[in-house]
């Protein structure tokens, strides 16, 4: 080629590249709460940016131990929502990214409080109290007592009638494990456990899943975090939703930027804005009723009264650590989950 022509080609493809148009910015986002929310929030995120966004959903304890395989190989940007000790997890095990949102000073003091704990890498956007609910029509028609009490779930008469998530993959089941041990002592949990295991029917992988199972008629009572009762309440369900007596726990819902994550700039743009009032406005318009962490958003009205609950003062340092969590689910991987019934 003589120099000529050389230069030509040089100055073509310049010219080609010049006119091409810039490709658009993109986010993968590894979703934990309810799908329906997870979907109008990148629409709206997509909408409000431009940025195309790529999202799965995955229940807590999978999307933990999906960042933990791909640590090498980091293929997800941002972990939006799930319940928060496995983010702790991932802090712990800097599998997250540490960052300081601007709208860090804008949050409730238990969001603000996650986000200190985990040496900023992740934070509160969500807080959901745990307990269960039970269908009415059902219990009615199988002449069960009404349960009152996380002590009620391991009476005989439940026998086949009680759905709970497993801990490894649910947050939620992950959370009552942690909540039975902080209210009862250790033995006196696993004693519980073992006598509730003989009642239940299932353990799902995902934690709405039982109290979904509930809502149509597939269980009597199924554990969940009360705002998953109240979204099948709204929908039409027959179901009520208890606070057990004994007190219970809680979940601070969280969100973290992944280390290493391959679009860094679109991954900080969504976490600032999903601490935004407009973003945490959209909850109940996916029917999802979480207190969310902006002060400035209230709590929906259908949302569950946390003074209508006794909570108890949960140990997330304890119970977000990844000795804990490997300690206590091995613990019921052996001595419940393959019981006889
Ligand atoms: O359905 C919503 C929700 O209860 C969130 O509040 C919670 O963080 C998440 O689901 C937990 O889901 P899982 O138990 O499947 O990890």
């Amino acid at each position: 080629m003589t120099f000529k022509s050389r230069l030509l080609v040089t100055v073509a493809v310049a010219a080609m590249s010049a006119s091409a148009p810039a490709a658009a910015e993109t986010l993968t986002l590894y979703c934990s709460p309810q799908i329906e929310w997870c979907q109008l929030v990148i629409e709206e995120f997509q909408k409000a940016t431009g940025i195309e966004v790529a999202m799965t959903r995955k229940s807590s304890g999978e999307t933990y131990a999906q960042l933990k395989a791909e640590k090498d190989n980091p293929k997800g940007d941002v972990w939006w929502g799930g319940t928060g000790d496995p983010h702790l997890q991932a802090a712990e095990e800097k599998l997250t990214l540490e960052y300081k949102s601007p709208m860090l000073d804008k949050l409730r003091p238990w969001a603000q409080q996650q986000a200190k704990q985990s040496g900023y890498r992740t934070v509160g956007i969500y807080l959901g109290v745990l307990g269960y609910g039970y269908n009415t029509e059902l219990l009615a028609k199988k002449g069960l007592p009404e349960p009152k009490c996380w002590a009620d779930l391991a009476k005989p008469e439940y026998k086949g009638e009680v759905q709970i998530a497993n801990p490894n993959s649910s947050g939620t089941s992950y959370t009552t494990l942690a909540t039975m041990v902080q209210l009862m002592g250790e033995d006196k949990a696993f004693d519980f456990l073992k006598a509730m295991h003989k009642n239940v029917n299932q353990y799902t992988k995902s934690g709405s899943a039982p109290i979904k199972a509930a809502a149509r008629g597939e269980t009597v009572i199924g554990v969940s975090f009360l705002h998953d009762v109240v979204t099948e309440i709204v929908e039409g369900f027959p179901l009520k939703s208890v606070s057990p007596c004994e007190g219970t726990g809680y979940e601070i819902g969280s969100m973290s930027i992944i280390k290493g994550a391959r679009h860094m700039a679109a991954a900080k743009k969504f976490y600032d804005w999903a601490l935004t009032p407009e973003a945490q406005s959209l909850m109940v318009k996916a029917k999802a009723y979480q207190l969310p962490s902006n002060a400035s958003v209230d709590a929906p009205p259908q949302a569950p009264k946390a003074s209508a609950t006794k909570l108890i003062d949960y140990d997330f340092a304890k119970y977000g650590s990844s000795e804990e969590r490997r300690r206590l689910l091995a613990k019921w991987d052996k001595e419940v989950k393959d019981l006889p019934r």
